[in-house]
């Protein structure tokens, strides 16, 4: 036995977990109601959408496939986020079309047929005889029916919207539907027809979250803010990055998240100046830190949670002072992050107390502004504080209007999300400050007054840290 797995045997069970929650029985996909959203919101959405479009436009919003991994085994299916936001609808193969002012219907769903063999192999599907009435669409049809209709859906429209140039198959499929209608109506007959992105009409409104979607995104803040907690709780070193990564999966799953949002960053000592650090294979030294950048995806939407926190249950006086100003650039972000403010106003509110920081620990010199002017701070924190959050951990919505930066409004939801790395090759900073990769994410609502903390269940001062950890051990 390595003298890690003897450590890791020797590791005591988390105390405190709590269990009731985590029996609760994953939504299910496959059909609208299980995701807490009515029936009657996602009719709101599609006729939102489809009054932002043309009289005389159709939309086409295509569900994702089934995409093979190796062998006969596919990737774990994730609906488009597109498709499930207009529907709430989790089967591949599908497709919505919104036709405006049809008066035999203006929402059309294509489905996959029932099957009773398929069905035998891969469970029950819920096909177009119940999908309209379960979905509040106007019309279902076979996913093999879509290349005769949907020619004549298009007939007549002169705008055709759809995620243009987001998928070739489908770009594709687009084009050959658009050549039967003009060989079986005749191109003179036929008046113009434009390609329009659908995009970032649909995007504007998925951008501003409803009640119902944040209340979604709480549970998804709330599991994932458990799970950092439990991994907190259980980490020792000589532990590996991936021990912790298992617990993160067991905590979501056992909270009824059945996948993560985005593969989780486990990254100990100087893995975590690697941004994207997935790797997570190492030993966890002892008196390094260990930086977590894991959340769940629940009933579609996704938390996105970061911690860094001593191996040892304690942090070094220097871990300390360096942690304490991302603590303090993360609070002034936070506090930024205000219904009427910009969307940059966080990353700008963040760099502020970041860079008088680092001219305090010595490693910049000059004038505030301009140091801020120059970024100068960039050399140690690379990124950006936000980005949108939602059904896709970056979410979709303009950051910009023309020039400027988009302005907050209540409803939006953004991470805030500084951060500080001295990578070893860095021969200009303190020895003691090498290898050190210090992030604290939180996902944030915007709301008429104080900012919202959807993670705040997982600690972030130094001292909670240390005392939840020592409750672990
Ligand atoms: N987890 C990805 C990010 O923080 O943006
Ligand atoms: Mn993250
Ligand atoms: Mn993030």
């Amino acid at each position: 036995m390595s003298q890690t797995e003897a450590k890791r045997s020797g590791a005591p069970a988390p105390k405190k977990m709590a269990r009731a929650k985590s029996r609760a029985a994953p939504p299910d996909l496959n059909v609208v109601r299980s995701t807490g959203i009515a029936p009657a919101e996602y009719t709101r959405r599609r006729r939102r959408l489809m009054d932002g479009l043309h009289e005389d436009a159709v939309a086409l919003i295509p569900g994702a496939l089934v995409r093979l991994r190796n062998g006969d085994t596919g990737y774990p299916f994730r609906q488009d986020s597109n498709f499930l936001y207009l529907t709430g609808f989790a089967e591949p193969q599908s497709l919505l079309v919104l036709v405006p002012g049809r008066p035999q219907g203006e929402s059309i769903l294509f489905c996959r047929e029932r099957e009773p063999r398929a069905e035998r192999y891969d469970g029950e599907r819920l096909g177009p005889e119940r999908a309209a009435s379960a979905l509040g669409l106007d019309d279902a049809f076979p996913w093999e029916d879509s290349d005769e209709i949907l020619s004549g859906l298009i007939e007549g429209r002169r705008r055709i919207y759809f995620p243009l140039g987001a998928d070739a198959d489908f770009d594709r499929r687009v084009l050959g539907w658009v050549q039967l209608l003009r060989s079986r109506v005749g191109s003179d007959s036929l008046p113009q027809c434009e390609f329009v992105d659908i995009g970032h009409l649909l995007h504007d409104l998925r951008l501003v979250k409803s009640a119902a979607e944040l209340r979604l995104m709480r549970q998804a803040g709330a599991i994932s803010a458990e799970a950092h907690c439990r991994a907190m709780q259980v980490c020792r070193p000589g532990m590996t990055e991936s021990d912790l990564e298992a617990e993160l999966l067991y905590s979501f799953r056992r909270a009824g998240a059945r996948e993560p949002a985005y593969e989780c960053i486990v990254a100990g000592g100087e893995n975590a100046c690697t941004l994207h650090y997935v790797r997570n294979s190492d030993a966890l030294a002892d008196g390094a830190l260990v930086l977590i950048d894991a959340g769940c995806e629940y009933a579609g939407y996704a938390a996105d949670i970061t911690r860094t926190f001593p191996t040892s249950g304690r942090f070094t006086p220097v871990q300390r002072e360096l942690y304490d100003l991302v603590l303090s650039a993360q609070h002034a972000a936070i506090d930024a992050a205000r219904s009427g403010a910009h969307f940059n106003a966080p990353h700008e509110a963040a760099v502020r107390v970041l860079t008088q920081g680092l001219v305090d620990l010595k490693l910049l010199d000059g004038p505030l502004d301009k140091l801020i002017e120059t970024e100068a701070a960039r050399r140690f924190c690379m990124h950006k504080t936000s980005h949108w959050l939602g059904l896709d951990v970056h979410d979709v919505g303009d950051y910009r209007v023309g020039e400027a930066w988009r302005e907050l409004e209540p409803g939006m939801v953004l991470t805030v999300e500084p951060g500080l790395y001295f990578p070893p090759e860095l021969d200009d900073v303190p020895e003691a400050f090498k290898g050190i990769g210090i992030r604290i994410e939180d996902d944030v609502v915007i709301t008429r007054g104080e900012p919202e903390v959807l993670t705040g269940g997982v600690p972030k001062s130094p001292d909670a840290i240390e005392a939840l950890m020592a409750e672990g051990r």
